[in-house]
């Protein structure tokens, strides 16, 4: 008897102590874009699914990855990095365009949380927006280094102050949130190149090691190409990275203006 009496005043304290730090629960809704094109007679609607919060991680992605390993593994949507590198977990959540890996939940568990895809773009699939045309556009713009100079030393050297001409553009990871929020863009994406892929136009431009910036630049002069952009600024407003894009095209027009 006294054995057992000492064993279960032993346990006791560690009972009590598990139960003091356990979270009180903290329901949340979210309000999910749903389409499938296998059941093309299913229209979109948005699908609501309620999580503790307390038992998920702090970002958007981590409730989407937890409703779909525990709620419903046919929700479907892009992600890899899960730190705002990659770019493919971009999406419209609560009406932003953003990353839904560095999107913080909104832990006000009276307030759903609704996430739809990119805006104005055909979706493959749920989250999933089509980016053909974007990386189209990204790739009209030969984003890569042309130079008629032969490399020194095997090298294409740049000084420290050209090299600080391309921060602000070369950190962009191609999320197509700018683009996707450019209502420019979205009444003229076949033709009009979008915030995205200008600023990567400008990027090279920019490049004190790039010999074809004028040819880079007759390829924007056209009505479409690039001044479609005018100026509203929204694809700066929404860049998960901090950048400007905006700021980069308003670059591209006025060295069009200066050199013609
Ligand atoms: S500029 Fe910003 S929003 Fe646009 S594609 Fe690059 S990282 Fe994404
Ligand atoms: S500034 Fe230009 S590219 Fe940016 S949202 Fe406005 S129209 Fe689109
Ligand atoms: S998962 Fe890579 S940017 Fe979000």
């Amino acid at each position: 008897m006294q054995a057992i009496a000492r064993r279960s005043a032993t346990r006791a304290p560690a009972f009590s102590r598990s139960m003091a730090t356990q979270k009180p629960v903290l329901m949340k809704e979210f309000k999910i874009y749903r389409w499938n094109p296998d059941q093309p007679d299913e229209k979109p609607h948005l699908q609501s699914y309620k999580i503790d919060l307390n038992q998920t991680g702090p970002m958007i992605l981590d409730a989407l990855i937890k409703i779909k390993n525990e709620m419903d593994p046919t929700l479907t949507f892009r992600r890899s990095c899960r730190e705002g590198i990659c770019g493919s977990c971009a999406m419209n959540i609560d009406g932003q365009n953003t990353l839904a890996c560095l999107c913080r939940i909104d832990r006000d568990g009276g307030k759903d949380s609704k996430v739809y895809p990119l805006p104005h773009m055909y979706i493959v699939k749920d989250l999933v927006p089509d980016l053909t045309q974007f990386y189209k556009q990204y790739k009209s713009i030969q984003p890569w280094l042309q130079s008629n100079n032969p490399p020194a030393q095997g090298e294409h050297l740049q000084s420290v102050e050209d090299r600080k001409k391309l921060d602000g553009l070369y950190e962009c990871i191609l999320c197509a949130c700018c683009s996707t929020s450019c209502p420019s863009y979205w009444w003229n994406q076949d033709e009009y190149l979008g915030p995205a892929a200008l600023m990567q136009a400008y990027r090279w431009i920019a490049d004190s090691r790039d010999t074809n910036g004028h040819e880079r630049k007759e390829r924007l002069q056209n009505d479409m190409s690039m001044y479609r952009c005018h100026t509203i600024f929204n694809c700066s407003r929404t860049c998960p990275k901090g950048l400007n894009p905006a700021a980069a095209i308003a670059k591209i027009k006025l060295e069009m203006a200066t050199t013609a």
